[in-house]
Order: structure tokens, then C-alpha cells, then sequence
């Protein structure tokens, strides 16, 4: 697998379709070959002219030659691309990042609200000789999205998507931790990935690991430059945008700051 060549000066490109996935997500679909092709776990930073720039992580789209954001409603910069219709243009620059390593065998990936997108790119990357099982969390049935798309992905492979709400409103209630602890207890697995909440993917990562599992996360941290100069997004002493943002357990539970801490827009650290 080859990194994409990235490009640090925005390219501004069409939102071609925005497609509704809950009341609060949404996914714009836009053209761009590069981005098309991004590996799992590549992020975007995305220019919504006249408001912000945003780190995103890179959708598939089922086109050829076309990519998306999926975008939570959350703060004003994230409303406002949400709020984007068909025909908006916005600026891309990227793709920055690592990958996830892409493994063989028995996988499981774990993944929560939008931090399924790298994880839906992930399965598109995966042998169909593999067995792969899919946990998605959401807090509760309206919030559930991805599901049919992971499964249609899927369809050509042994597989299982579980859908955990934590009102139990919708698939197995409790939480996507529950899941994972209850499959691992009675199956031997080669390799785990993550994506969503911190708080989450601590727990998955010290889940694997006691089972001495191989596991990834992607980790989120507040990201102005994306490309390893600003220093917002510094993670323990690595920078999640330029080593990361996919790093391997081990190191993630040697960092105190995992799970624990991360910095806000000024530079301060917060818990969780
Ligand atoms: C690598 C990466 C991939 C991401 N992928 C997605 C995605 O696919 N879909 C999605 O909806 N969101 C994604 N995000 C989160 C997104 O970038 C924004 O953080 C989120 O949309 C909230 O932004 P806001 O300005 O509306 O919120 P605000 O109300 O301004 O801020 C709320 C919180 O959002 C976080 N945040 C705000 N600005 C940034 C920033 N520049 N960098 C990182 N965090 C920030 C901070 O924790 C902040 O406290 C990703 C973040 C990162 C780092
Ligand atoms: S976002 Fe600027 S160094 Fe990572």
C-alpha cells in the first residue's frame, strides 16, 4: 500500500450530493480521484470557505472516482458543512496520515458515530478470504448508520455487522465494549481496529491487548495545520496529524494521554 502524494494548497471541488445517514449526519459527495483512493485511516482538511477548516476523515463513495465527508451537526464549523447542498463548493487539501495496516484472518473492527467512516474504508481495503466482524455503537436507533452499507461491502465475504445501542432500541443493548468483550471471551481473533470516542477505543485497545490481540486505533486531536507544523495536535510527544492518526496499542497505552486527556482549541490540556 503506497501513501496518496499530498497536496497542501486547498483544491476547490463540488458537492455533488449530500445523502441524509441520520437527523444530525450527513454525507457530501463530491469528485476527486486522488481522494477516491485514500487509504483507511487518511484525513482531509476541509475548508468551508469564509468559516473554518476541519480535519475529516475520507468516505468512500460507492461511485467510482468520487469520495465524501460524513459529517456530524455539532458546533458552528461542523453545522455549517453539514448545512452545505448540492452544488456548494468547498476546498480539500490532504490526504494526510497514516493507514490502518491491513491484516489477514480473523478481524474485528469497532467503531462509534463518525468514526465508522475510516473503518467502512478499512473493509473496502480487506481479503475476501477473511472473516470480519463489524461492531458499530450509537446511543440509540435513529443514530444507527452504515449498517446496510457495511453489510452490501461485505456481502461477498464471512461476515457479521453488529449493531450495539446503548438504550437497546435497536441490536444488542449496551455498549460496543460490551460486544467485543463477550466475542473475544469464546473466539481467538488476529487483529482489532477502532475508531470513535476516546474513551471507547481505550477500552478496545485494553480489551485486545490483555488477550494479547494486535490492535489499532485512529485517534482524534484538535488540528489546524495538519501537516506537522502548528503542533495543536501533539499527542504525548508524537503529532497525531504527521506520525498518526493510526497508532498501534502498545504505544497508545504507553501514552498517558490516552484515554485520559487531549488539548483544546488554545493548547490546554482536558480530560476527557
Ligand atoms: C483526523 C480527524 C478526523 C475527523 N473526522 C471527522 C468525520 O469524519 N466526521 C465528523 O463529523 N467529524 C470528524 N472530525 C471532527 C471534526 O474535525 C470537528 O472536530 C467536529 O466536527 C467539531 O467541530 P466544530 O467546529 O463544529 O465544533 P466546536 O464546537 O468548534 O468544537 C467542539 C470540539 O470539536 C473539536 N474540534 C473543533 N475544531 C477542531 C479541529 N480543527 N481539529 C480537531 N478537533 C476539533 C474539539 O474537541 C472541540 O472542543 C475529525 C477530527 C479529526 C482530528
Ligand atoms: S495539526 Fe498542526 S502539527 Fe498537527
Amino acid at each position: 500500500m503506497e501513501l496518496q502524494k499530498s497536496f497542501d494548497t486547498p483544491k476547490i471541488v463540488k458537492i455533488e450530493k449530500v445523502i441524509d445517514e441520520t437527523p444530525t449526519v450527513r454525507s457530501l459527495v463530491f469528485s476527486d480521484e486522488v481522494f477516491s483512493n485514500v487509504l483507511p485511516g487518511q484525513f482531509a482538511m476541509v475548508w468551508i470557505p469564509g468559516i473554518n477548516e476541519l480535519p475529516m476523515s475520507v468516505m468512500i463513495s460507492t461511485e467510482k472516482g468520487k469520495a465524501a465527508f460524513t459529517v456530524r451537526r455539532h458546533g458552528y464549523s461542523s453545522t455549517e458543512l453539514y448545512s452545505m447542498k448540492a452544488g456548494d463548493l468547498i476546498g480539500i487539501r490532504g490526504p494526510y496520515g497514516n493507514s490502518f495496516t491491513i491484516r489477514k484472518g480473523k478481524l474485528i473492527l469497532v467503531g462509534g458515530g463518525t468514526g465508522l467512516v475510516p473503518l467502512i474504508r478499512l473493509v473496502t481495503f480487506l481479503n475476501q478470504n477473511d472473516d470480519v466482524t463489524l461492531i458499530m455503537g450509537a446511543k440509540t436507533k435513529n443514530e444507527v448508520f452504515f449498517e446496510d452499507l457495511a453489510n452490501k461491502l461485505l456481502e461477498k465475504t464471512k461476515h457479521q455487522v453488529i449493531v450495539v445501542t446503548e438504550d437497546g432500541s435497536y441490536g444488542q443493548k449496551g455498549l460496543v465494549t460490551d460486544a467485543l468483550e463477550k466475542i473475544l471471551d469464546k473466539n481467538t481473533f488476529d487483529a482489532v481496529y477502532t475508531c470513535g470516542p476516546e474513551k471507547m477505543m481505550h477500552k478496545v485497545v485494553q480489551i485486545a491487548s490483555s488477550k494479547k490481540i494486535h490492535v489499532e486505533a485512529s485517534i482524534e486531536r484538535m488540528m489546524k495545520c495538519g501537516i506537522g507544523i502548528c503542533g495543536s495536535c501533539c499527542f504525548g510527544e508524537v503529532m497525531a496529524c504527521k506520525d498518526g492518526t493510526v497508532f498501534e496499542g502498545q504505544f497508545l497505552l504507553a501514552n498517558k494521554e490516552f484515554g485520559h486527556t487531549h488539548r483544546n482549541k488554545a493548547g490546554m490540556l482536558e480530560n476527557y
